[in-house]
């Protein structure tokens, strides 16, 4: 049987929905809720991203304030800029979208983020809190992810997550998040070090994508009845579309006649992620103290 394909366009909207209600309590407050996203040059992957949550906190009547710089920006320059965010009382949330131009160490941008305006969660202090289980902003794809496996009707209580891919971004955190007592999923983490891949993704009862190769997980390698989240977003060359491109997940579409539950790509894990950035938006205006 075909696997049921999970519409994460549909949990997202609920998600948004629920964080513009929370905006517009802040608004009657005199707070409005805004993120400051700050692009480094024309990575055309990133300005499409940027464009999406413009437009997400747009519709959920939050402020988005869109800082765009040339390629050539220095780091000093940028370092600068996030220092002036960070004194920003109108600004609760701050997003520098990676990748940066290759000049700019990423390491030290990031850490000069203010955690409580890290709405990425990718600071060393949001890290550090992930891991030991504080309150503090979760990365938005693996919180993502998380949220969109809760909806299914699935333990994930005691289930074997198999994660392939170990990404600061998506792999690494999530990861941990799929060993929390509240999710206690048993988690294998694959990577470019993996010795036959298969032997490991065939013991999955969800596996999770997020190696950044196009079509990795073949049918073969997948066991029957699993759930498969895909958190790839590949562009890859095809002559026949509008642009030039078209998005490839990191599982190959035929996964779908050996998998119980399966995300699309596009529509599945990309709107989840946009959704988690909203609500850390709300999270870190609500904590402002007035
Ligand atoms: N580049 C790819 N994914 C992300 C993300 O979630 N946040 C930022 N800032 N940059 C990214």
């Amino acid at each position: 049987m075909a696997a049921h394909i999970i519409d994460g366009k549909t949990v997202s909207l609920k998600i948004r929905e629920e964080a513009k209600q929370r905006a517009a309590v802040l608004r009657e407050k005199g707070i409005i809720p805004c993120l400051a996203v700050v692009v480094a040059g024309e990575d055309p992957a990133s300005l499409s991203y940027v464009k999406a949550k413009g437009k997400a906190l747009a519709e959920a009547d939050m402020e988005g304030r869109d800082i765009r710089l040339p390629a050539a920006v220095t780091e000093t320059e940028l370092l600068d800029l996030i220092a002036n965010l960070n004194n920003d009382e109108k600004v609760h949330g701050i997003l520098v979208q990676l990748p940066l131009p290759r000049h700019i160490d990423e390491n030290k941008v990031i850490a000069a983020i203010d955690p409580a305006k890290d709405v990425d969660g990718f600071h060393p202090v949001s890290a550090g809190n992930m891991i030991l289980g504080r309150p503090g902003f979760l990365p938005c794809t693996p919180h993502g992810v998380l949220a969109l496996l809760k909806e299914l009707p699935v333990s994930l209580s005691g289930a074997h997550a198999v994660v392939v891919g170990r990404s600061n971004i998506v792999g690494t955190p999530l990861a941990n998040l799929l060993t929390r007592r509240n999710v206690n999923a048993t988690v294998t983490v694959c990577h470019t070090g993996t010795k036959d891949l298969a032997r490991h993704t065939l013991q999955a009862d969800i596996l999770i994508a997020a190696a950044g190769k196009p079509a990795l997980i073949k049918p073969e390698m997948v066991k029957p009845g699993a759930v498969v989240i895909d958190v790839g977003v590949n562009r890859v060359e095809d002559s026949s579309a509008k642009n030039g491109y078209r998005l490839c997940g990191d599982v190959d579409p035929a996964v779908a006649e050996k998998a119980a539950y399966l995300t699309p790509v596009p529509g599945g894990v990309g709107p989840m992620t946009i959704a988690m950035l909203l609500r850390n938006v709300i999270q870190a205006a609500e904590a402002v103290k007035i």
